[in-house]
């Protein structure tokens, strides 16, 4: 059978972000509450020509090669940042990045699992066409609103990977377990610009169809579940994770042996260190945490088998797993990762007020988004609308 899964993996965060002390401060609020009782230390923060898909191509942009643009068949877009409901966000970046015209490219929607439909279906074409590339992105602004429940667990960035036969990173496995309880935990109406969220409840779903999972999963794949090292979770904030892994240690009745948590437990902390300094990116939280862990977790080995925990608002989960291939080390770039994380510029909370409250005129005719171009970083941004066309350009 043929080895299928991530070859190649990374991320793209935009240029600015809020210090999490100085917006608790500013919110009256303990800073220990963000810093340890949601985990967040700092929020990115996308300007106006940071939308979903100049971030993504911003990310997909660093792995694809001139080899891959005629290998790809797919370019498949997970958001729930969508700015069109028809037009797919996929095509933009199948433009952007020069895919050869023959290949498909199209949006998945559910919440934050839209990003997980994204890598199975990827995962799914590969393995009958293996000769073949498929270009999984997930981008998204997390957006909750100023002095809103949900404001310190916003965040924006995109997550670009390769899925190809004989990956170098991970190979994933086929048996997964998926799960779906039609809730009412965090949704966005078609018509809000917010989405309405039962805070406290959306994080007892989570824990709650994390432990159903497991508990199925281990009745259906009890010496795969056992063989897991480490578990990378969905992370609207870091504390998430550590939650499910407490309610497991918690629970009066379960098979699971204590020292398999312990030895889960023992590699959260590594995979948390992005999501700390970014906040929720949706679709593409998970797999920011699977970055995390690859990038700083020195006890990972190649052949060792990991888990991956997706949940999508609404609500969809999934446990997935996947073998770390020899030499995944060299395709990673912690120094990458910090140069990327540290690259940017902090907006003290007035500014992010007033960034937040800007927004894109809806008007006919040509509308220039960016003012002042000598101060954007390099990269592709949201150049300007042109008759309700979004078209974007570069610096080099
Ligand atoms: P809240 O009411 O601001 O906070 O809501 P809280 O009062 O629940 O406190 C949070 C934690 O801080 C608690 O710890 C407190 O004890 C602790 P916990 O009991 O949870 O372990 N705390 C302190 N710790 C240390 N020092 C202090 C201190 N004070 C308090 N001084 C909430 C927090 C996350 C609910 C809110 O921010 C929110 O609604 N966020 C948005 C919804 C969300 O992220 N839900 C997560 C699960 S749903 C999901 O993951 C899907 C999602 O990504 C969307 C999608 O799928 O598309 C959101």
């Amino acid at each position: 059978m043929v080895k299928v899964g991530i070859d190649q993996i990374t991320f793209h965060v935009p240029n600015h972000y809020v210090d999490m002390v100085e917006l608790a401060k500013a919110r009256d609020i303990d800073p220990n509450k963000f810093l340890i009782g949601i985990g967040q230390e700092k929020m990115a923060v996308p300007t106006i020509e940071e939308d979903i898909v100049a971030m993504a191509a911003n990310a997909a942009n660093r792995i694809v090669t001139e080899e891959d643009k005629e290998l790809i068949d797919q370019v498949i877009f997970a958001t729930e940042s969508g700015f069109d409901f028809s037009k797919s966000a996929a095509t933009y970046i199948h433009q952007m990045l020069g895919i050869q015209p023959f290949a498909k490219a199209y949006e998945v929607k559910h919440a934050c699992y839209g990003g997980t439909a994204a890598l199975i279906s990827a995962f799914n074409y590969v393995k009958l066409n293996p000769e073949r590339k498929v270009l999984v992105i997930m981008s998204d602004i997390s957006r909750y609103g100023l002095n809103s429940g949900g404001e310190a667990t916003q965040g924006a960035g995109a997550i670009a990977m390769l899925v190809t036969a004989n990956p170098r990173i991970l190979a994933l496995d086929s048996e997964t377990l998926s799960l779906t309880d039609n809730q009412f935990d965090f949704w966005r109406p078609s018509y809000a610009e917010v989405p309405y969220v039962q805070g406290k409840y959306s994080t007892e779903l989570y824990i709650e169809m994390f432990n159903t999972i497991i508990e199925e999963y281990a009745k259906r794949y009890p010496e795969r579940l056992s063989e897991l090292q480490a578990i990378s979770f969905h992370l609207p904030f870091t504390k998430m994770g550590r939650k499910c892994l407490q309610s497991l240690e918690n629970k009066e009745e379960t098979n699971l042996d204590s020292e398999l948590v312990e030895r889960w437990f023992s590699h959260y902390e590594d995979s948390t260190f992005i999501g700390r300094q970014v906040g929720n990116v949706y679709t593409g939280s998970l797999y920011l945490s699977l970055i995390s862990l690859l990038n700083f977790d020195e006890n990972l080995e190649e052949g060792q088998r990991i888990g991956m925990f997706s949940y999508g608002s609404g609500a969809v989960a999934e446990l997935f797993t996947g073998v770390l291939q020899p030499g995944f080390k060299d395709h990673i770039s912690k120094e990458g990762t910090l140069l990327h994380l540290n690259r940017r510029e902090k907006l003290d909370i007035s500014a992010y007020e007033e960034n937040f409250e800007q927004t894109l005129s809806n008007e006919d005719g040509v509308i220039e988004v960016v003012k002042d171009k000598e101060t954007l970083h390099p990269g592709f941004y949201l150049d300007r609308i042109d008759d309700h066309r979004r078209y974007y350009n570069e610096i080099t």
